[in-house]
């Protein structure tokens, strides 16, 4: 990643220039309360305020979903930009200047050829686009729009093209223009080798064409329709170094903006749908175009929405897809709902049909899609007991990918009421489902397990707010660095998260640099939601006795770490005894037999 290629001092010196609550401020509404600014969070819908914004330690933290970091974390997240492009926006700001060798060659390379890729992306979109707007060719194409209700001004609107019915019509065109013929090809397979010492020709002939677009704007792909009923229906670009299917959503870069101001996005599969959906004022609409929905599209959407509608065809295969996505979102956090149409329409169709109020009604009818996974399931079982039972089963086990147990209660209630189980024996099946998704694969029997446990279950309260709070006593000065350096820190640390801003805070402690600061240009998004949301978290009785708190830290932790650790040796145990390494079961007995005493 190119996170690190800008000297520390520059972005550090950044955002010394500017105002946290400036630039959030220029997204959203900010009250002053108390220490802090709070507003409507820009990256969940919600009611009451729960987003702040806090001006001393230039930091942000949503108490309601979570997000959280600096200036540059904001601004990545709300406008989807890269780190370095969040600082270089920034730099703009306050007039400086970003060298451009702060970039390694390699990654100079890289984002000139991607510049260079979406320019000639760009510019056969805009060829297309001019051959539907006028002259004799398009002809076709645009009697094609008439006829499905778009005249030139929605043809604007989606930069609609007409890829003519000629074999090197984008290939000369792009060649005038001085674009490699290479990247056309090779990279970007708008056009293909032609056979002995022939040109190389166009993919596109004959179609309609539909320019997508990553967020920013730029045109990664094109997609292509035949005008008629043959076959290919769509041809879209190949994959290529701007374009990855399993990340782009078709109209995401115009539907963001509407999906946070409406709370709510929809999702539809056609390139129709979703130009059907933004012509008849749903403008929160995208498209998945092709591709099952995957779990970078659910956490692209995240970022601009945690409430999403599912307007798939109405087919088997629009359930399937309905069913499919719900396994991907739902893990994410993603609240989602299913829209029903009439039988065989999809969103397009119905809209031409029933029109838009029609629409907005079935929108707001939408079904959770676990209600909607329950019903299905429990219609198609038939009456027979042992169907009934396995289809309870299924549904109970499904109860899993709910993140609140609360909603995974409030389901097991209407699972059992309607298929007469206990709802007892329903949730302790869930509750499987739950624990066997969280545990971590078991160790692999072969080779011989390393002495250091890989992987911990997730910390529990009680852990994770001693991991906080001895954090946040020596970030604040209360600790000495030695407190933590002497320890074993994946004891003292058992969450991973925890543990690396340790560790890059005693880096810092150790090069005398000033230790929140220092983080906030060190620690990667993640760990910098985890920092904010500890500085913005209020513990109030926690300053009076460090040393005593920190005794009382330290005793949880390693207590856990022993008991993990004792839990897991007879396993390890085992399998060096079966992989026949018998040094390495002698150490790891003799080390469970030093726990079991420690214990006594
Ligand atoms: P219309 O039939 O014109 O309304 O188009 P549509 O966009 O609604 O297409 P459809 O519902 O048939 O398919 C949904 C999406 O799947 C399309 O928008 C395409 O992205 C993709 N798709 C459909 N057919 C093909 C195909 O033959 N090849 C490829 N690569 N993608 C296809
Ligand atoms: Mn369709």
């Amino acid at each position: 990643m190119s996170t690190r290629s800008i000297p520390e001092a520059l972005i550090h010196e950044i955002r010394e220039r500017i105002d946290i609550v400036d630039i959030v401020s220029s997204y959203l509404p900010l009250k002053r309360s108390g220490a802090n600014h709070q507003g409507l969070c820009p990256f969940h819908s919600e009611k009451t305020p729960s987003f702040n914004v806090n001006s001393s330690r230039q930091i942000f933290h949503c108490f309601g979903c979570g997000e959280g970091g600096n200036v540059y974390s904001f601004l990545m997240k709300i406008e989807g930009l890269s780190f370095p492009d969040a600082v270089r926006r920034l730099a703009e700001k306050v007039g400086l200047t970003v060298p451009d060798e702060a970039m390694s060659p390699a990654e100079e390379k890289r984002r000139e050829e991607t510049e260079l890729l979406l320019r000639i992306n760009g510019a056969a979109a805009e060829f297309y686009h001019q051959l539907l707007l006028e002259g004799d060719e398009g002809k076709v194409a645009r009697r094609y729009l008439r006829q499905r209700g778009y005249d030139a001004e929605s043809v604007r609107q989606f930069q609609l093209g007409f890829a003519p019915e000629r074999w090197e019509a984008l290939a000369r065109h792009l060649q005038e223009k001085g674009f490699p013929v290479e990247a056309v090809r090779d990279r970007l397979g708008l056009t293909r080798a032609g056979k002995e010492g022939r040109g190389d020709y166009d993919l596109f002939r004959g179609r309609l064409m539909i320019p997508i677009y990553d967020v920013r704007g730029g045109v990664v792909a094109l997609g292509g329709r035949v005008l008629d009923d043959s076959l290919p229906k769509y041809i879209n670009s190949p994959e290529s170094p701007v374009y990855h299917k399993g990340r782009v959503l078709y109209g995401l870069h115009t539907a963001r903006e509407a999906m946070r101001r409406l709370g709510c996005g929809i999702v539809v599969e056609g390139y129709f749908d979703q130009m059907a959906l933004h012509r008849n004022g749903f403008p929160h609409a995208v498209a998945t175009c092709g591709t099952a929905l995957t779990p970078d599209h659910a956490r692209l959407l995240k970022r601009y929405t945690d409430r999403l509608l599912l307007l798939f065809d109405q087919d088997k295969a629009g359930r399937q897809a309905a069913l499919r996505a719900m396994e991907v979102m739902l893990p994410e956090g993603l609240s989602v709902a299913v829209v029903e149409l009439t039988d065989g329409d999809d969103p397009d169709s119905f809209l031409v049909r029933h029109g838009a109020e029609a629409m907005a009604k079935r929108l707001e009818a939408a079904k959770p899609v676990i209600e909607y996974y329950m019903d299905l399931t429990l219609e198609q079982c038939g009456d027979g007991v042992e169907a009934q039972a396995r289809a309870a089963e299924a549904i109970a086990d499904k109860l899993r990918l709910l993140k609140s147990d609360i909603e995974r209660d409030l389901y097991l209630r209407t699972l059992s009421a309607r298929t007469g189980i206990d709802a007892a024996l329903l949730g302790r099946r869930t509750a499987v489902a739950v624990a066997q998704s969280e545990t971590p694969p078991p160790a692999p029997r072969l080779p011989v397990p390393t002495p250091r446990p890989a992987v911990r279950p997730p910390a529990s309260g009680k852990l994770e707010r001693a991991q906080k709070t001895m954090l946040r006593m020596f970030l604040e000065g209360q600790i000495a660095a030695t407190e933590l350096a002497s320890d074993d820190l994946e004891a003292l640390f058992p969450d991973s998260g925890w543990r690396r801003i340790a560790v890059a805070a005693l880096a810092l402690a150790a090069e005398e640099r000033p230790l929140v600061d220092g983080l906030q240009e060190r620690l990667e998004p993640d760990d910098l939601a985890l920092l904010a949301a500890l500085l913005m978290e209020a513990h109030e009785a926690l300053l009076d006795e460090p040393e005593r708190l920190l005794v009382d830290c330290r005793q949880v932790l390693l207590k856990h770490h022993a008991e993990a650790r004792r839990r897991q040796l007879p396993e390890l145990i085992r399998a060096a005894a079966a992989a026949g390494d018998t040094g390495a079961e002698a150490e790891l007995l003799q080390e469970l037999q030093q726990l079991l005493k420690k214990k006594l």
